[in-house]
């Protein structure tokens, strides 16, 4: 006699070799079928044989147990992939477990419908590549794109399939903590970053092994938290929002991000997550983008404490009314959207829409061919880590390192017949280097600075000693480092904040060094010897007794797996520093939010009339501003040259300068260009960037650097909120930071 289970399994058998030959019998998408045509057929022939209960499942995301970013929920989600309720896993990789996991959803459940794994692979995958913001810095388009196309590699031969980045919110506020994980300050170069990076982690083919679904989050305005506190309120105006905020989310989506991520805050009273106008409106309709949405991690959930329904059934409704197709980790479709649609409150149709978006990408990525092409053990050993990619992340260390400050030719130092104290917290430190969001990074694979100098300069003398820790109080450690400096040429301290510092519901209201750093600093100062600061950090922070007293400030970010590789070839002269800051770097914490596109005002600053807009106790300008970052070398840029005094709609203005490397170093400058409109029907900001340049000069050597503007560069939201530029006088500045700039002037004229 049969027992119960084996008559299940044959039973199951018999449905899954039905279904085999159902999807079989119909036009297999092979790699070479492609199609969106071929794909929509697939698709429709699967949902016509899906139960509500599984289409929910595609709609379903819920962690593994590996890395979890929040409260775990849930931990019988294999049961959950059995039963066909999950059709995505967050936080699983490796090829193997992977492959297990996707043998349970291809061979146990009644469709076998392949896994989608995600997975927050920010800046690197396992080999670390510095935060977002470092590699930002760089403000090398071609770099960033390769630092992704590493990570995809990564991760895909690990078995992911779709990774949590970009995140593309404009920050302002360097108190938040995930200002680290973004571009910066600026919309045009988040822009450009964002598209950088959502073509490295997809190339230009989902189906090939290599590449992963990217997903632009958070959308929207998330970076635009009050107080610079994670998950506070968010409000601003339509205006602000659109010129602003959206422009790089919308980037991205033209860039064809094939993902979507909602962010925690609420935007005008609506959360987000149930946010409508965002979801649908802006992202569907305006922009046409048609990949899937997901949410924040629990962020359905989360409108129940908004305050904008009353339970999680209700969020749940909220969500996929407003256009969400995939739930993270909340299980709130999961347990509540069946009776939602029994009670009428959502439509099959809206349902159906978002399983076939979520289908669409699963077959796209080719997962119905072989649902195991991205778990494969021997790409995860040939690919992962490799020198070759070691070497990418080393370069992009020296290309994100920003030169604040150079005295007297501090640096670079000699690598011979020198005694050089390297001192602080994070000098011989591999743990913090890979900073937050390190995915499946080993941080005891990181080379830190110490070993990094030792590489780089075998014959040079280190006299080592810790000074101080990251954030408590202990002096103890002080008197050893100071020791090491009076017998030093030269002391190197490596300062700055713990990884955990920054990321996530990382936020500070003091942005000084922690702990008793600044006093170490201070008594290093007192020896006399020239001191050299170098900063890991995930944030601007505020520096100014840095800022007088070092002698050569270097921004290095958490720098990654090559960090202190990559920071010795900059103090050492092998690389010569040509990073620039995303971010404007404030005297304190009362000037912000501060960032250089700030608006006029009716009373611009003058410092011989009270009345005008400034404070009593800190100048206007910031400490760093936005755009800035010396190099070994000096740098001259001419005047600009206009081909013309009139620009026309649909036509050309070139804007030529030219840069001549007037210095001791071959080195590469970046030639930042800004517009300003000087009347609008609404107020335009001081200035904003329109494209950049970076060359590279022997020493002595010149080049002519041209730009091309048209009205597109000058277009914004008027007063009615058309987009387009207005007739009127307007100012380009070219310039090697946004506050050491030259200008001319032109006439957009609309005949
Ligand atoms: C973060 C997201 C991340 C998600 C999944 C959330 O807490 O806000 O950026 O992608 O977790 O790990």
């Amino acid at each position: 006699m049969r027992t119960l289970p084996a008559i299940l399994l044959s039973v199951r058998w018999i449905a899954l070799i039905a279904i085999v030959l159902v999807v079989n019998s119909c036009s297999p998408v092979s790699d070479t079928d492609k199609t969106d045509e071929a794909i929509q057929k697939k698709v429709n022939e699967l949902m016509a044989q899906m139960t509500l209960q599984e289409k929910i499942g595609q709609m379903t995301l819920f962690t593994s147990d590996y890395d979890v970013t929040g409260p775990t929920m849930r931990d019988n989600y294999k049961d959950d992939i059995k039963s066909g309720r999950v059709g995505a896993i967050f936080n699983a990789f490796g090829a193997d477990y992977t492959r297990k996991l996707q043998e349970i959803a291809v061979n146990e459940t009644r469709l076998g419908i392949p896994l989608l794994f995600g997975y927050d692979v920010i800046h690197g995958f396992r080999t670390i590549f510095p935060i977002s913001l470092g590699e930002a810095a760089s403000w090398n388009l071609e770099a960033i794109q390769g630092a992704a196309r590493v990570a995809a590699v990564e991760a895909t031969a690990e078995g992911l399939h779709w990774t949590f980045a970009p995140m593309v919110d404009i920050a302002r506020d360097p108190r938040w903590g995930r200002v680290s994980e973004g571009a910066g300050e600026d919309t045009w170069l988040g822009c450009r970053i964002a598209e950088a990076r959502v073509k490295g982690f997809q190339g230009d083919d989902l189906a090939a092994t290599n590449t992963l679904l990217a997903c632009a989050k958070h959308y929207a305005a998330y970076g635009a938290a009050q107080a610079g506190r994670d998950y506070h309120t968010v409000d601003m105006s339509e205006r602000a929002l659109r010129e602003f905020y959206l422009p790089p989310y919308k980037a991205a989506a033209d860039a064809g991000a094939a993902t979507f991520m909602t962010s925690f805050n609420e935007l005008d009273g609506i959360p987000a997550t149930g946010n409508k106008h965002l979801l649908t409106n802006i992202l569907r309709h305006e922009w046409g983008f048609d990949g899937f949405v997901v949410t924040d991690y629990t962020s359905i959930n989360e409108m129940v404490p908004h305050g904008v329904v009353t339970n999680e059934k209700e969020a749940g409704e909220l969500a996929l009314n407003a256009g969400v197709d995939m739930d993270m980790q909340g299980a709130v479709y999961y347990n509540h959207l069946e009776q939602s649609l029994n009670e009428g409150k959502v439509t099959v149709s809206q349902i159906d829409q978002a399983v076939r978006r979520i289908l669409t990408l699963k077959f796209k990525l080719g997962l119905f061919d072989d649902p195991y092409r991205y778990s494969d053990l021997k790409r995860q050993q040939e690919l992962v880590m490799t020198p070759q990619n070691l070497e990418t992340a080393r370069d992009m260390v020296r290309r994100s390192l920003v030169l604040l400050k150079n005295n007297n030719q501090t640096l670079p130092l000699r690598k011979e017949k020198i005694n050089i104290a390297l001192v602080g917290p994070l000098a011989d430190n591999q743990q913090e280097l890979i900073g937050s969001w390190s995915a499946a990074g080993d941080w005891k694979k990181a080379v830190s600075v110490m070993e990094g100098m030792k590489t780089v300069a075998p014959a040079a003398n280190l006299l080592f000693a810790t000074g101080c820790n990251i954030a408590d109080d202990t002096t103890a450690m002080i008197a050893q480092a100071v020791a090491a400096a009076a017998k030093a040429d030269v002391v190197v301290a490596v300062m700055g904040e713990a990884a955990w510092m920054s990321g996530e519901a990382a936020c500070r209201s003091q942005l000084d060094l922690p702990g008793v750093q600044q006093e170490l600093l201070q008594q290093l100062k007192a020896t006399g010897k020239p001191l050299v600061v170098v900063l890991m950090n995930g944030r601007p922070l505020t520096i100014p007794w840095l800022d007088q007293n070092a002698d050569a400030l270097v921004e290095a970010w958490f720098p990654g797996t090559q960090g202190g590789l990559g920071i010795a070839d900059v103090l050492f002269g092998d690389y010569n520093p040509s990073g620039k800051l995303p971010v404007t770097f404030p005297r304190n914490v009362g000037q912000i939010p501060i960032h250089y596109n700030m608006k006029n005002t009716g009373r611009p600053m003058d410092p011989n009339n009270k009345y005008t807009s400034k404070y009593l106790d800190v100048p206007n300008t910031p400490l760093y501003p936005f755009g800035f970052g010396l190099s070994y070398t000096s740098f001259t840029l001419s005047e600009p040259r206009l081909s013309d005094t009139v620009l026309l709609p649909a036509k050309e203005l070139k804007v030529t300068a030219t840069v001549a490397n007037t210095g001791n170093y071959d080195g590469e400058e970046t030639v930042q260009l800004y517009v300003r409109d000087l009347v609008g029907s609404v107020t335009r900001p001081v200035k904003e960037l329109k494209g950049f340049q970076k060359v590279f000069l022997k020493k002595g050597e010149q080049a002519e650097v041209t730009f091309t503007l048209t009205d597109a560069d000058l277009s914004f939201y008027r007063s009615d909120m058309t987009f387009g530029a207005e007739p009127g006088q307007f100012v380009v500045y070219v310039g090697n930071s946004s506050d050491n700039v030259k200008s001319a002037t032109f006439t957009y004229l609309q005949k």
